[in-house]
């Protein structure tokens, strides 16, 4: 087990991306926080863990608000003395991201990430290490879909990865972000709904032929929260089917 008896909060696990991270890190032997702002889709998440034999607790916090991501980290602590692990994954919902929510997009995805990260800092400093793991995207990296302000969040989160990584490597906490190329997740029903054949679209330009799963994302985020990635810190760790790579339909 390479997460064996590790104290690991998910931020936003009650479905997709997350919710497969807080499952993979739980059959790894993981403690799992759950959270979640939708308390159905957070214990849900939690009764699947439980139900394959794995421990898990459903925390429902806004990571939005600085005092509930606080509340997150304290309760934490309370139930399991410490945090070895936090996945910053929230991002605030679909229709947000393509009304451009400058508010929304900034709050979540960016400032969430930090409220959550400096409030588990000083627990993960007096044990002596940690390892943080954020969630960014190929749409911090390159322009897509004019979505500007989540990918501004996400551009934000890579630049606050590598600053964060800088400062609190000799506390021996890791702070790795992954950009997730497109992943299906309920995050793509508003647009399957407009579009149905919007995935069938997006695969050509995948180098690999289809797009992620959550676990793609999932393994990429165990490899980095885990020991073997003892020597990785300010990492950008691109997890997209070679999406940036190129486009092999470029004419010539
Ligand atoms: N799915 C993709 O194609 C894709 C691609 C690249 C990056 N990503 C990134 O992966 C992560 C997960 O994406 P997903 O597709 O699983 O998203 P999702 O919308 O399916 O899941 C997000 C979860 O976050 C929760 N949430 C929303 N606001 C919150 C808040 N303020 N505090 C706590 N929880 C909150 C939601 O209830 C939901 O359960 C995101 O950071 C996203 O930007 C996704």
């Amino acid at each position: 087990m390479r997460l064996k008896d590790k104290i690991a909060i998910i931020t936003g696990a009650g479905r997709g991306i997350g919710k497969a991270i807080a499952i993979r890190f739980a059959k790894e032997g993981a403690k799992v926080v759950v959270d979640d702002v939708n308390d159905a889709l957070g214990t849900d998440t939690v009764s699947i863990i439980r139900d394959a034999g794995g421990e898990a607790i459903f925390l429902n916090a806004d990571v939005s608000n600085p005092t509930a991501a606080e509340a997150l980290i304290s309760k934490t602590v309370n139930i399991y003395r410490t945090v070895d692990i936090l996945v910053n994954n929230a991002i605030c919902s679909t229709e947000d991201v393509l009304n451009n929510n400058w508010e929304a997009n900034l709050s979540v995805a960016l400032q969430g990430t930090s409220h959550c990260s400096n409030a588990a800092i000083p627990i993960m400093q007096q044990n002596g290490g940690g390892s943080i793991v954020n969630i960014a995207s190929v749409n911090g990296l390159i322009g897509l879909q004019g979505i500007h302000a989540y990918s501004a969040a996400k551009g934000g989160v890579i630049a606050l990865t590598r600053s964060m990584a800088v400062a609190h490597g000799r506390d021996n906490i890791r702070i790795n972000c992954i950009c997730p190329g497109t992943v299906q997740t309920e995050v793509w029903d508003p647009m399957i709904e407009r579009n149905p054949r919007i995935l069938d679209e997006i695969i050509p330009w995948y180098p690999l032929g289809r797009i992620g799963k959550p676990v793609d994302i999932a393994n990429a985020a165990l490899f980095l929260a885990s020991d073997e990635a003892s020597f990785a810190t300010g990492a950008v760790f691109v997890i997209d089917g070679g999406l940036t790579a190129g486009n092999h339909q470029f004419p010539i």
